[in-house]
């Protein structure tokens, strides 16, 4: 993570009026459109309220991704997404009834005169399915259905614009529309830059817009006001072809897809489409010797087009609703065993966590896929876009042990990989794989942000915990000699930290810091309990009593004198913060820290409770949405526990802000404080592991 973001103004709300529909289970920051990989991130911001037709969809990081759709009924059109405005045309705005959202879908009601309009924004959940995991592509299901017991001829029309395509509206972009089983729309950049971004939207690669072909099926390329006109007058699309390639903001080209249901009655006649970025290669790897791998998202080695990949995917729309309405109802089953609340916190966090990640793999010898060569990455959005960053995706690692913790080793792998070629200089865990996503190219010069304490403690808690989970020892007997490394780093610096940075790098470096320690106490412990696990069973013993003893000395350096609590640094009495590294030490089982520092920790966080939360320490009134929910985990007291979970709920649904779910916030004012869409979010799944 880095700082710089902090200082990001908070968002001026206009006074707007409550809405006038029905918000399940409340009305989140941003509601997730189409959510599934950095660059596919399409949001719908809400502030207090925004209906889906009354404002543009847009880009995690706020640049508008335009996404419109009509439906027409008897020849009278009805917009009901997006914020078109055609001149030479009559539309009038359908009227939202209703918003819900579950972990993989995004659901809203609309009633256009005599009908209601259905839109259901599915961005597909399948953790254990690695094909369809990487499959970077959302569905928009349309279904329409009488609501006067009448019949009506219905026409549905949607389009996108050129700005998915690139950060800056000023590049060129050309396009072509294949006709096959599919009509799909194909958009990308004259001048593409492999590996590049601008704004953090990405230079290079195809987008797709897409519905099956059959009866009733038309589409168009042009300019925005004479495609939509075009529909809005004729209920038809065109079959005149715009090849003027220009820039996105020249006359602005939109991407049109239309399909007549033809009569409906109260039987919902519905059409699906697909939208997405393909890019290929999609990732760089620095491999030994620093030679630079270029990878593929994993689900080429089934297909080997777009083509076929995206009629496989609108084709197998009712098996993924099926399975989305499956992992629905597992998450929420789960998580409304804490509370409703908590319910709602993690289906809002779970499609914007995994979407910061993709799964890779590369091109064997003789040119094929290797499947069994399998590296997931991360890309740290918002803070800084590092690539697998340890501290990111050790606050996200919930959300990969409840899901499969076989991606959890599948994301430490890149890591593991390069820091045993050699290229990396420093005896502690790197910071990240490579300073820009979707670039893994090691950091040889060693310049790294350093967080040697705080990461080499995630990587070893990490190890223990997917291992375990996965219930395989393969990773941690390949990479036991730098885990060992680590372990002698943190044997030399864990207890008394120096001054350094923790993961909360925007609240400053800092000597002594109690929670960093527990971290690194924690690390060494896992390597007792890792090296068991490889049958070291003096490895056992002696790294355990070493991590005992750390806690024994560790308990006197890092009590209050003045108040019964843990202090935010050694011999500064008056300070304390979240001790939201102990969660490990429940989660793990390992019992290394007694039951009443649980207890006193417990009983001191209930006197600092603000409106929307405690702070995360003494140094600032903000907070960080994951730690909250960790520290939740380590609470002994029940109405404590529910107490952050409210508070955080109380945050997210108050109105203030309009980003996708920002984990940073104050804990006064309930304003969000920059960090946006960070797959930290993942984090918040903490509590489905206890
Ligand atoms: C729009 O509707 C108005 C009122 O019904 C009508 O007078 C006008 O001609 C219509 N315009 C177009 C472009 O259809
Ligand atoms: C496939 O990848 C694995 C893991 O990197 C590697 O060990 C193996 O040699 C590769 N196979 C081929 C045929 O390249
Ligand atoms: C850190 O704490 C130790 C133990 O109390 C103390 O000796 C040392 O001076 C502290 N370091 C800093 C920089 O405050
Ligand atoms: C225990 O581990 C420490 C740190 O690696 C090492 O210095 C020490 O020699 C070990 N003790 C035994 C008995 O192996």
């Amino acid at each position: 993570m880095r700082s710089q973001f902090l200082c990001a103004a908070a968002f001026a709300l206009q006074a707007l009026a409550a809405p006038s529909w029905t918000s399940t289970p409340f009305n989140p920051p941003s509601i997730p459109l189409a959510v599934r990989s950095p660059y596919l991130n399409t949001w719908l911001p809400q502030g207090q309220g925004v209906a889906l037709n009354d404002a543009w969809p847009s880009f995690w990081a706020g640049r508008i991704t335009a996404w419109v759709g009509f439906v027409r009924v008897d020849g009278i059109s009805y917009t009901f997404l997006g914020a078109p405005v055609v001149d030479g045309a009559n539309f009038t705005k359908a009227t939202q009834k209703s918003f819900s959202f579950t972990s993989t879908q995004s659901t809203f009601v609309l009633s256009a005169g005599p009908v209601d309009v259905t839109a259901t924004f599915l961005s597909p959940v399948e953790p254990t399915d690695l094909v369809k995991q990487s499959i970077p592509l959302s569905y928009l299901h349309v279904s329409v259905a009488s609501t006067d017991g009448a019949t009506h001829s219905i026409q549905v029309y949607s389009d996108i614009s050129g700005e998915w395509v690139s950060g800056a509206s000023e590049w060129d972009i050309q396009w072509s529309t294949t006709t096959t089983d599919i009509l799909s729309h194909q958009i990308s950049l004259v001048s593409p830059a492999k590996y590049e971004e601008i704004s953090d939207q990405s230079q290079y690669g195809n987008w797709y817009y897409s519905i099956l072909n059959g009866k009733g099926a038309s589409a168009q390329i042009g300019r925005d006001a004479v495609v939509r006109a075009q529909f809005l007058n004729n209920g038809v699309l065109s079959t005149v072809k715009d090849n003027n390639f220009r820039a996105i903001a020249d006359s602005w080209p939109v991407f049109a897809l239309e399909k007549d249901l033809g009569k409906v009655g109260s039987t919902a006649a519905a059409v699906t489409y697909a939208i997405g970025h393909i890019r290929d290669p999609a990732i760089k790897y620095v491999l030994a010797g620093n030679v630079k791998q270029d990878r593929s998202l994993y689900f080429w080695s089934k297909y080997s087009t777009a083509q076929q990949v995206i009629s496989f995917f609108l084709n197998d729309y009712s098996n993924a609703l099926a399975s989305a309405n499956a992992l629905d109802k597992k998450v929420e089953t789960d998580a409304a065993k804490i509370s409703p609340d908590y319910a709602g916190i993690v289906a809002l966090s779970i499609r914007q966590s995994l979407a910061a990640n993709e799964l890779t793999i590369s091109k064997n010898a003789h040119g094929g896929w290797n499947t069994s060569d399998v590296l997931y990455f991360m890309k740290e959005i918002s803070s800084d876009g590092n690539t697998n960053t340890v501290d990111v995706i050790f606050p996200a690692s919930p959300i990969f042990l409840y899901l499969n913790p076989k991606l959890g080793e599948y994301l430490l792998e890149p890591l593991y990989r390069y820091q045993t070629t050699g290229l990396y200089p420093n005896k502690w865990s790197i910071h990240d794989a490579g300073a820009h996503y979707p670039k893994a190219d090691g950091h040889n010069d060693g310049t790294d942000e350093a967080m040697p304490v705080e990461e080499s403690g995630n990587m070893l808690i990490m190890a223990l915990g997917f291992a375990r989970a996965a219930n395989d020892l393969t990773q941690i007997r390949r990479y036991q000699g730098l885990l060992d490394q680590w372990t002698q780093y943190l044997i030399e610096d864990s207890l008394i930290p120096t001054f350094q940075l923790s993961t909360d790098d925007f609240a400053g470096q800092l000597a002594n810091q109690t929670n960093l320690a527990i971290k690194g106490i924690i690390g060494i412990r896992a390597m007792a309990e890792i090296s068991k696990l490889l049958g070291d069973n003096a490895k056992y013993t002696n790294y355990s009593s070493i991590a005992a003893d750390y806690v024994t000395k560790w308990t006197t350096l890092s009590a209050s004198k003045t108040g019964p609590h843990l202090t935010l640094d050694y011999n500064d009495d008056a300070s304390w913060g979240l001790a939201y590294n102990l969660f490990s030490d429940v989660h793990l089982g390992l019992n290394l820290f007694p039951k009443s520092l649980y207890d006193q920790q417990t009983a001191w966080y209930k006197t600092v409770v603000n409106k929307f939360g405690v702070p995360l320490d003494t140094r600032h009134t903000y907070t960080k949405t994951d730690w909250e929910v960790w520290t939740a985990g380590i609470v002994t007291d029940q109405g404590l526990r529910d107490t952050f979970i409210s508070s955080l709920k109380a945050y997210l649904s108050n109105g203030l802000n309009n980003q996708a779910f920002p984990d940073l916030y104050d804990t006064i004012t309930g304003v969000a404080l920059g960090f946006r869409a960070r797959p930290v979010v993942g984090g918040h799944l903490a509590l489905l592991l206890l």
